[in-house]
């Protein structure tokens, strides 16, 4: 199949491009410099040219503190809304199926339920109202699209709070985490995987995909990094109000209930734990 990637440099893009590529998939990876999501000629000229049959859009603005400031506002919808709706156009012109990279971030982030597919969305902060708009645009436009919901990304290419932790650990002696804030990590591999699985079938529709291993706080993430890594840096536990604010609000919740996975006869990720193992390898820990 012709499949173009987005967001290639990013994450998750970078890891989908790799496992397309080795199903035999005639894969084109894109960032800003072949196809500024943005700019609708832009977009018109990259399909014009490779002529896809799917699409997968991982590129975002995923600066979730950045997105709050005013003068950053239209760029975030610009990239997350208007450039969605930009592919999506162009799916619908071509053909093409679609699959949209969405988040937790899209629900209010309260209570104690795992949020499942058919939870109404009340976006929890500004990136998280746009992406929640790219995820109308490809409703409004598509009939043949996957939306997947992940959430706290971690992979080789990129910045996430795994590396975050590792250089903390260099120059701190005591790190404090946030113990109240629940979900599940996600390795850019492992959904790449599931991505390439999906998307040679017409399995369409809303999917809610991290690893799998429970739901756990930043805290226990932390401890299982510098225990893996045998960093001896203490962990303290802080409530989100004792670590002060951040300019974006955190979900409390962002457990994501994944049961559609195996609902649809697809394999689900290994246990986060399993994933971080890997991830840690192929940072040379
Ligand atoms: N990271 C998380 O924890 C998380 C959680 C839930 C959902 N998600 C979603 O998962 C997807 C992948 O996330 P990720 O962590 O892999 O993101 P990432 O590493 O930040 O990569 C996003 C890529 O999009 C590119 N991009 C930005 N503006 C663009 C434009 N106008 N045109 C073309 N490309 C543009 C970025 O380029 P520049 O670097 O040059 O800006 C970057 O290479 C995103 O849709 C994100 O919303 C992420």
């Amino acid at each position: 199949m012709k499949i173009l990637v987005t967001g290639v440099k990013g994450q998750l893009g970078f890891d989908v491009v790799k496992e397309l590529t080795s199903r035999g998939h005639e894969v084109a990876g894109v960032d800003i410099e072949e196809m500024d999501i943005t700019d609708k000629s832009s977009v018109k000229a990259a399909f014009s040219k490779f002529r896809p049959q799917a699409v997968v859009h991982c590129a975002a603005w995923t600066a979730v503190d950045a997105a709050e400031e005013r003068e950053n506002r239209q760029k975030v919808r610009a990239v997350n809304a208007t450039g969605t709706e930009n592919i999506a156009k162009l799916c619908a012109e071509y053909g093409a199926k679609m699959v949209y990279i969405s988040t937790d971030y899209v629900f209010g982030g309260d209570g104690v339920e795992p949020w499942t597919c058919e939870s109404t969305p009340s976006p929890i902060n500004y990136y998280g109202q746009t992406k929640y708009e790219g995820e109308l645009a490809v409703r409004e436009n598509l009939k043949e699209f996957f939306i997947i919901r992940t959430a706290w990304v971690f992979g080789l290419n990129g910045k996430n709070f795994v590396k975050t932790m590792l250089n903390a650990a260099k120059t701190r002696e005591e790190v404090r985490v946030v113990g109240d804030q629940i979900g599940t990590p996600t390795y850019t591999p492992d959904l790449a995987r599931l991505i390439a699985d999906m998307i040679v079938t017409q399995k369409y529709g809303v999917y809610h995909v991290t690893n799998e291993g429970g739901y756990i706080s930043w805290y226990d993430f932390t401890r299982e990094i510098y225990a893996l890594a045998g960093i001896k840096t203490r962990v303290v536990k802080v409530t989100t109000e004792e670590y002060g604010l951040s300019k974006a609000k955190r979900p409390f919740n962002s457990r994501l209930d994944r049961s559609g996975i195996v609902a649809n006869g697809f394999e689900p990720l290994p246990d986060w734990r399993d994933a971080l193992k890997r991830y840690l390898k192929s940072l040379g820990g």
